[in-house]
Parts: structure tokens; sequence; C-alpha cells
């Protein structure tokens, strides 16, 4: 074990509670009082059933989630979603709006592109995706329209649940449970677990089940949500460990006061670290500051040629995980809900002490 905490700043997979580890840690060892190991045993048997009960009850719960929607954990990670949406609600002869705000949207952008007609209806891409835009009109005879809640490697977010005419599908693959959702407003939500829920592997999807009953197509078994729903994410063999260590989450965030708590939690570290970044001499957010992101907070330092010095010192200082994604540069200091105030604080508190002895 290392002799000091480090604060991990990744933005996926991404840092997780400890409870929810341990309880990893105890189910590897003896799952369920079974004397056998969460990932050796059946996914049939009465236990992993017991747990998959549990995590989509806890989804519900924790999401507020209404009646007339389903839970399900499949496979393949968000990016498989982006062709699954797709394929499942873009009927033949009609067409999908998207909104583009960075990499990820794009890509679900190309993937539909491979079923149907596809309009983009606004895009940030004109300043490398440092804002979210709010004029565009969505057509009204759109299948759907697909918007990413949080960009990821920019460092921008949606803030609100937004009013749709068409049915509202989100990628919150890594702002899920940062804060509380209307649910209604949304037909379709996916989100990849590795950032805020629970390790890569299960990818968890919200959806009204009205939606599936409009479906047509017979399509392929594994990329067809009317089928994971009717067997209860158990069509083939789940990813018990992942789906394990969600149901751990969960857990996690009810202890703490649900979400309404975490988004409270959220913000105040989010706040603390902009505050540095417009304060510090040295760094400047990248990000428009209205659209700014709870879960991924982007800057540069205003000398890119001390970057180095920076990532040095931040390694002295046991932070690790800040390197900016590559289209962006810079750091990304990714503070998910499982991530404490003391992280950030160590963060904010070595951007001061670079600052007293650079600046
Ligand atoms: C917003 C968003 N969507 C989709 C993805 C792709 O997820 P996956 O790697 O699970 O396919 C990511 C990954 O970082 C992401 O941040």
């Amino acid at each position: 074990m290392p002799q000091h905490k480090v604060h991990n700043f990744s933005a996926g997979p991404g840092v997780l509670p400890q409870a929810a580890i341990d309880g990893a840690m105890d189910a590897l060892r003896n799952f369920s009082g079974t004397g056998l190991s969460l990932i050796t045993v059946s996914h049939r048997g009465k236990e992993f059933e017991a747990v998959m009960e549990e995590v989509v009850a806890n989804a519900k719960e924790l999401l507020g989630i209404p009646a007339g929607y389903s839970v399900i954990f499949v496979q393949g990670g968000a990016s498989l979603q982006f062709y699954m949406v797709a394929l499942n609600l873009l009927p033949n002869g009609r067409k999908a709006a998207y909104l583009n705000t960075g990499t990820w949207a794009t890509k679900a952008i190309q993937e539909a592109q491979l079923v149907g007609q596809v309009e983009v209806v606004a895009s940030s891409e004109d300043k490398n995706f440092s804002y979210i835009p709010k004029q565009y009109a969505v057509p009204a005879d759109a299948a759907y329209f697909h918007i990413t809640t949080n960009n990821t490697i920019y460092g921008t977010e949606l803030h609100s649940d937004l009013d749709s005419k068409v049915p509202l599908v989100a990628d919150m693959s890594s702002d899920i449970c940062s804060r509380p959702v209307d649910i209604s407003k949304y037909d379709l939500i996916y989100a990849g677990a590795q950032k805020n829920i629970g390790p890569a592997g299960a990818t968890m999807v919200i959806v009204k089940d009205e939606l599936l009953q409009g479906i047509q197509k017979k399509l392929p078994s594994m990329l067809d949500y009317r089928v994971h729903v009717k067997n209860g994410s158990m069509y083939n063999t789940p990813p018990v460990f992942s789906i394990f260590v969600i149901n751990e989450t969960f857990k996690w965030l009810k202890s703490i006061g649900g979400l309404s708590e975490m988004y409270k939690l959220n913000l105040e570290k989010a706040g603390l670290l902009y505050g540095e970044i417009d304060e510090n001499p040295l760094f400047v957010g990248t990000a428009a500051v209205e659209d700014r992101s709870l879960m991924n907070v982007c800057f540069v330092l205003k000398d890119k040629s001390m970057d180095n010095e920076f990532f040095d010192y931040c390694k002295q200082h046991h932070l690790s995980g800040l390197k900016g994604h590559r289209s962006v540069g810079g750091f990304r200091a990714s503070i998910y809900n499982a991530m404490g105030r003391d992280s950030v604080e160590a963060l904010v508190h070595t951007m001061k002490e670079f600052a007293s002895k650079y600046a």
C-alpha cells in the first residue's frame, strides 16, 4: 500500500466509493454467505438474482424513476448505445435529431447515420466544443432528439432537464446520479458505469416502456432493448461483477442522503476548484462559465511550457489522472460523486503552492 493517499482524478474508469470497493472485495471472497466468489457462481442463482432485483429497485428509488420505465444493464459500453439507440428508435424513412457537443456526441451521430437520416440541430464545434449551444430548433417530425448531458472531454454540462416535444434520449455516462433529474422528461437514458456508478463492463439503460412498444422492426436479439427488458437483463450472462459494484455504489449514495445531497456536495467541490482556477494567476478554465461541468473540470496553464512542471508537481503531491484529453490539452480534474472534498482541497492547495513558487 502507498504511504500517502493518492487522489484519483481519472476521467474513467474513475474514483469509486471506498464502501463499494470494500463490498466488492468481501463478495469476491465470499458472496452472500455462499462461501464462493461472486465471479464464480451462476447469475441464475437466487443470490445474484437478489442483487439484480436490488440494483433495479435502488436505481428507481435514487433517480425517482416513475412507473412505466424499465431499468436494464447491458454490455458494449455507451459506444454500443450510440448504434443501439438508432437501431431501435429510428424507423425507416424517419430522421433523428442530434445536438453535437463533443467527441462522444459526434460518435453517436456517426453511428446513427449507419441506420438512417440524422439532422444535427446545433454544434459547438466552432469553438472546440467549449460551450453548449442554446439556440436551435428540433424538427417536430424527428423520431427522437439525442443529447449528451455531460461532455467528459471538454468539461461542459447541461445543467437542467430539457423540454422536448419529441422523445428525448440522453447519454448520461459521465454525470448519471450526480444530481436529481426529472426522468419523466426523458424517454431513454444510457450511461456507461465506469465514471460515476461502477466498474467498466455494464451500461445502465433507463427506457420508457411506451417507446419500445412503437418498435416495428425485427432486430438481432442482443441489440434489441425489448429482449433485455423482457429477460430482466438476463438474456445472456450479465456482467455480474460490474452490476454488483453498481449496487454497492447505489447503497452508498442512499446512505449519504441520495441525489439531492450528492448534488450539494458536487456543487461545493466544483465551486471550490473553479474558484481557484479563476483566482490563480497561472491557470485559466477552458469551458464557457455558464456551461462548466460539475464532473470534469478542464483548465490550462496560461504558459503551456510549464505543463510538465505542473504534472511533476502534482505527482509529488500524490495527485493522479490530471492529464487533459489530447484534443483539449492541459489538465482535466474529474471530480465524480465518489471524490471526497479532501481530494479537491489537495488539488486547490497544490495549485496555490505552485503559483506562489512560479507566478
Ligand atoms: C459522455 C460519454 N459517452 C460515451 C462514452 C463512451 O463510453 P464507453 O467507453 O463505455 O463506450 C464516454 C467515455 O468516456 C463518455 O464520456
